[in-house]
C-alpha cells in the first residue's frame, strides 16, 4: 500500500524541505520505493536541496495538463525518485493547486512512500498538500512562534481530517531560552513528538553542496536522528551511535 505524507509547519523556514530531502534518501536507503514531491508552488527548493535545481518538465507543467507523472519524475543518484515545481514566476501562471490530490493517484500501488513537502503557511498550497496526504508529520522548531502556528496546522488537518503522526521539533540547541520537549508536547496536546533533531552545522554545509546530509555526513547528530526517525516510520528500530568523545568519556566513568 502507497503512504503518502505531507511534512507540514505553518511557519516557514523551520525546515520542511530539509526533512523530506533526508528523510526520502534515508528511506531509499532502507530500501523503500520513495517518492518526494515539491508542493511548494510559489517557492519550490526541494530540487536544490537534491542537486537537481532545474528540470525540464516539473509538476507545474503537470498541473497544467501538459505532461504526464511520469515526465516530471526524476531519478536522483540514491534512488530515490523526485517530483520537483517550476522554479521561473511565470510557471505559476494557471495553476490550481487543488488538482494535487487527483494527480497523485497515478501514483497509488507503484510507490511505497510519497513524502510532500508543503508550502509554508496554511493557504490554499498548504491545503492542497494535506489533502493530498494520509498522514502528517508536522514540523516546528523550539520557539513559540513556530509551535504556535504547528498547533494551528494540526487544527487544520483535524478539520480536513487527515491524521497527524507526530511531530519532529528541529533545530534543538538545548538553550536556557528554549522551549523544553514537555512544554512543547503540553501545547501539541495528543501529539506524539518522534524526534528532536539537533542544530547542526553540517545540515547547512550539506545544503551548500546541494547533497542531504544523511549522505554528505551519514555520523553527523542531525543524519542519525533523521535516519532513526526514517526508520521509526516504517516500523524499525536503529540506534544513534555516540561521538567518540562521548564514547571515551562513558568508557573513563
Ligand atoms: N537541523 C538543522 N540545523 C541547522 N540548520 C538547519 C537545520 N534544519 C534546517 N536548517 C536551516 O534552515 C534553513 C531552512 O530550512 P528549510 O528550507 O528546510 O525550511 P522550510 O520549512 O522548508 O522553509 P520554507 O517554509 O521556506 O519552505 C535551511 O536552509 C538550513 O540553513
Ligand atoms: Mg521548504
Amino acid at each position: 500500500m502507497t503512504r503518502i505524507i505531507t511534512c507540514l509547519s505553518g511557519k516557514g523556514g523551520v525546515g520542511k524541505t530539509t526533512l523530506v530531502a533526508n528523510l526520502g534518501v534515508a528511506l531509499a536507503g532502507m530500501g523503500m520505493d520513495v517518492v518526494v514531491l515539491d508542493a511548494n508552488l510559489t517557492t519550490p527548493n526541494l530540487g536544490l536541496h537534491l542537486g537537481i535545481p532545474l528540470s525540464p518538465t516539473t509538476l507545474h507543467d503537470v498541473l497544467k495538463g501538459n505532461a504526464k507523472l511520469i515526465e516530471a519524475t526524476y531519478l536522483h543518484d540514491s534512488g530515490l525518485k523526485i517530483i520537483p515545481a517550476g522554479i521561473s514566476l511565470k510557471d505559476m501562471k494557471g495553476i490550481d493547486s487543488r488538482e494535487l490530490p487527483n494527480i497523485l493517484l497515478e501514483l497509488l500501488g507503484s510507490t511505497d512512500i510519497v513524502l510532500i513537502d508543503a508550502a509554508a503557511g496554511l493557504g490554499r498550497e498548504a491545503l492542497a498538500a494535506i489533502e493530498a496526504a494520509d498522514e502528517l508529520l508536522l514540523i516546528t522548531n523550539p520557539e513559540l512562534p513556530a509551535v504556535t502556528d504547528a498547533l494551528k496546522a494540526a487544527k487544520l488537518a483535524e478539520q480536513v481530517g487527515t491524521k497527524v503522526s507526530g511531530l519532529v521539533v528541529n533545530r534543538i540547541t538545548k538553550k536556557p531560552h528554549e522551549m523544553t520537549r514537555s512544554q512543547i508536547a503540553g501545547m501539541l496536546e495528543g501529539i506524539d513528538v518522534l524526534a528532536e533533531i539537533p542544530e547542526d552545522i553540517a545540515v547547512q554545509e550539506s545544503i551548500a553542496k546541494r547533497t542531504p546530509v544523511v549522505s554528505h555526513k551519514p555520523r553527523a547528530a542531525s543524519s542519525q536522528t533523521i535516519r532513526q526517525l526514517a526508520a521509526s516510520l516504517i516500523g524499525e528500530e536503529i540506534k544513534i551511535e555516540k561521538p567518540w568523545h562521548h564514547r571515551l568519556f562513558g568508557f573513563l566513568r
